[in-house]
């Protein structure tokens, strides 16, 4: 076994000139190459049978008109809505307002201007308002630390506004009705918005991959065509389809024989090509080569 691996090797050499580098370099990529389209959907399934809970996997949807009803509704505090911006606040918030929001963190220490103290109703730049907290989220403020939170939905900003508005035991001065006029003006919040499209991680993947490569087939000659160069076409090709595909993501293959060699040779037969490309002279090569180089059709 070992005698005849070494034999081989020694013809792949002297077939490819000193591609055996090659090989090993394209091995690595060629393990990709080798996956090549449509391989992630029973890749998929293989991997994820029986265990269902993988997040990456959902029904994918179309986004929902949505709206987010309006600025008034949001502007009733609900326990909900400060439920929702607490774990929030958690997440996004805290390490800069604190947890008790009077920004008494370590990284405040280091801050100019230093985050706000919502405990406080000193020293607002913008106001302490739930319309003027929610246009500090959309926009934050320019010039400082505080940045746009704008990425959260508008019911998240809200929920926001109102968990920060708890923190302060003063009058935050809200005149409910102006205020849902003017941000519904300024921010369109009655009107119906499509929401995000959400895709499966599977199926994008899916998508991309038929996107990226669908080469058409090495067109193989005729019975035929007796030349040198048909001939091993015929006899070496075995998959022109995948054939195709795996040149395809081979930048030069056309241009290098050593190249096209080495992914011959790597991955056969799962490559679309026939491991007896093994033995072939240096002239053979060449003449496959040049047979595929006519053969294969450029991308689409
Ligand atoms: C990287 C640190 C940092 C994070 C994280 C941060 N902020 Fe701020 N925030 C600041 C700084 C700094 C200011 C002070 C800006 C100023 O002086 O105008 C500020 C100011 C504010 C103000 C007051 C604006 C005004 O009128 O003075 C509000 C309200 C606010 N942040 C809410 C939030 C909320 C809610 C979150 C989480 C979604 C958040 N911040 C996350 C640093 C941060």
């Amino acid at each position: 076994m070992r005698d005849k691996m070494t034999s081989q090797e020694s013809k792949i050499l002297a077939a490819s000139g000193g591609a055996l580098a090659a090989v090993v370099l394209v091995g690595a990529v060629g393990a990709l190459f080798m996956r090549g389209p449509g391989a992630y959907g029973p890749t998929y399934r293989q991997a994820t049978a029986g265990a269902p809970a993988d997040p990456t996997v959902f029904e994918s949807v179309r986004g929902k008109m949505e709206s987010s009803g309006g600025a008034a509704a949001l502007l009733a505090v609900t326990p909900q809505a400060l439920a929702r911006g607490k774990s929030l606040y958690a997440d996004s918030c805290a390490g800069c307002h604190g947890d008790d929001g009077n920004a008494k963190t370590p990284v405040a220490a280091v801050m100019s201007p230093p985050p706000r103290d919502f405990t406080s109703p000193r020293g607002w730049t913008r106001g302490y308002t739930l319309a003027e907290t929610y246009r500090t989220l959309t926009e934050g403020v320019a010039g400082t630390g505080m940045a746009a939170f704008d990425t959260l939905s508008p019911a998240d900003r809200f929920a926001l506004a109102h968990y920060v508005q708890s923190f302060g035991k003063f009058d935050h001065k809200d005149d409910l009705a102006a205020e849902a006029k003017l941000l519904d003006a300024k921010y369109h919040l009655a009107k119906m918005v499509r929401g995000p499209n959400k895709v499966s991680v599977p199926v994008a993947m899916a998508h991309m991959a038929a996107e990226y490569a669908a080469p058409r087939a090495v067109v193989l000659p005729l019975a035929s065509d007796r030349s040198p160069g048909a001939r091993l076409c015929r006899r070496l090709v075995s998959d022109p389809v995948r054939a195709a595909t795996i040149l395809s993501q081979l930048p030069g293959w056309r241009e290098k024989l050593d190249v096209f060699a080495a992914a011959v040779l790597e991955g056969a037969p799962a490559n679309g090509f026939r491991p007896a490309a093994a033995l072939l002279t240096r002239a053979q090569w060449r003449a496959f080569h040049a047979e595929l180089v006519a053969r294969a059709p450029a991308r689409r």
